[in-house]
């Protein structure tokens, strides 16, 4: 066991957990940020994912131990009263169908915005190609994108 000090959404949080432990677990087991879900184990879904700093990262595949003082944002970190532009277009939209995947395709569009406002077709869907779901959104998803981007 170690202890880490993690800026996550903004506030300092203490863990004594193992250095191997996955980020995804730390926040959803230990601190009880369970917006971030768990899909595949292995960096190949992208349902875990959160920003690390400005950029988007498999929580699954991130050991705590790397994380040093690098922000983390989650979902429930993204915006304060659920208003960033993602989370109105996804509204308006009507994006989510079972919703499991829908915080990690979130998180990845918002480290797509952050780093190219203004995205063509292509760059959304070569982005946003890791992210799966499985109930066949990403028509509306890339529609949101292309609405929250123009905001
Ligand atoms: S659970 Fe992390 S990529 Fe699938
Ligand atoms: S909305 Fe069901 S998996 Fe994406």
């Amino acid at each position: 066991m170690a202890k880490y000090n993690l800026n996550i959404n903004g506030k300092q949080h203490d863990v004594d957990v193992d250095p191997a432990t996955p980020m995804l677990w730390v926040l959803r087991d230990h601190l009880d940020l369970v917006g971030t879900k768990y899909g595949c184990g292995i960096a190949q879904c992208g349902a875990c994912t959160v920003l690390l700093g400005d950029v988007a990262v498999r929580s699954c595949s991130v050991p705590v131990s790397q994380v040093g003082e690098q922000k983390i944002t989650t979902i429930e970190g993204l915006s304060e009263k659920g208003d960033h532009p993602l989370q109105v277009a996804w509204l308006e939209n009507d994006v989510p169908q079972c919703g499991y995947c829908q915080a990690g395709q979130i998180m990845n569009a918002a480290a797509l915005l952050k780093a190219n406002p203004n995205p063509t077709d292509e760059e959304i869907e070569a982005a946003m190609n890791g992210n799966l779901c499985r109930c066949g959104t990403y028509t509306r998803i890339k529609k949101a994108i292309k609405a929250a981007a123009q905001r």
